[in-house]
């Protein structure tokens, strides 16, 4: 089915025409800098420039950074405070007339992945993380999504664990990658504990990054890169818009 898939982040908001049995992109990704503050109007309005930029009717998917309860936003950790209890889906469906389904986006990062990246078709336990300014995550088992785990934000090490080693955390302390490889060892460790994962998928900017810290992670499951880069969370969004019209 051809969809469009958004992906809301902290400096841009990206979008593609997607075909969602083959997870391929049908269109230039297009992006458009995230308004500051990024309200729910201005955000609104940005995903509708995105809906005319591609000329596009039929649903679309937006992968939404915080915790997504059936469209309504129910936290707001890197985004405007005013999101709160906000329904992103019925407001995106207002201001652009077409069907709009929201999905937090480590979850759209783990449906794409499971489905045409990292983890394609990989049976068990699998947890993906995205380490950005959050850590976001998304937990699989035989490629069926358990929705809304947020385990960045369980207590790690006196803090939250995104506050202990996001990306962000490791710019903000200017930690060596060899420092912050320990740290983010050590959250796995403790992931490897609670849900014994057969793999664990890295996205995020990090991903990239993976040999400047691999030399540091001893937990026993595979952890390997996202493959789909900075088209999960579209690619994601769009499956999960298609799945929810079927
Ligand atoms: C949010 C998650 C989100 C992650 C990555 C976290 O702060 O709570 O919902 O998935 O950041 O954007």
């Amino acid at each position: 089915m051809e969809t469009l898939g958004i992906d809301f982040g902290g400096s841009g908001i990206k979008g593609a025409i997607v075909d969602t049995e083959s997870g391929k992109l049908l269109s230039e990704r297009h992006r458009i800098v995230t308004p500051q503050p990024a309200t729910p109007q201005a955000v609104a309005e940005t995903v509708s420039l995105l809906v005319k930029h591609f000329n596009f009717s039929g649903p679309v998917g937006v992968g939404f950074p915080a915790l997504i309860n059936n469209g309504v936003a129910k936290s707001a950790s890197n985004i405007d405070h005013s999101w709160i209890d906000k329904n992103a889906e019925e407001l995106f469906s207002e201001v652009t007339g077409l069907p709009v389904f929201v999905v937090n986006d480590a979850d759209a990062a783990g449906i794409a992945e499971l489905r045409f990246g990292a983890g394609n078709g990989a049976p068990g336990v699998v947890l993906l993380l995205t380490i950005g300014t959050g850590i976001g995550s998304a937990l699989l088992n035989d490629g069926v999504l358990l929705p809304s785990t947020e385990f960045g934000h369980i207590e790690f090490k006196g803090d939250i664990a995104e506050r202990y080693c996001s990306d962000a955390a490791r710019e903000r302390n200017h930690m060596s990658w060899e420092k912050w490889g320990k740290r983010f060892n050590k959250y796995l460790m403790y992931m490897e504990k609670l849900f014994s994962p057969e793999m664990f998928i890295i996205g995020g900017g990090v991903s990239k990054k993976m040999e400047l810290f691999e030399n540091q992670i001893t937990v026993k499951a595979k952890v390997i890169p996202a493959t789909l880069r900075n088209q999960a969370g579209i690619i994601g969004a769009a499956c999960f818009a298609a799945d929810r019209t079927k």
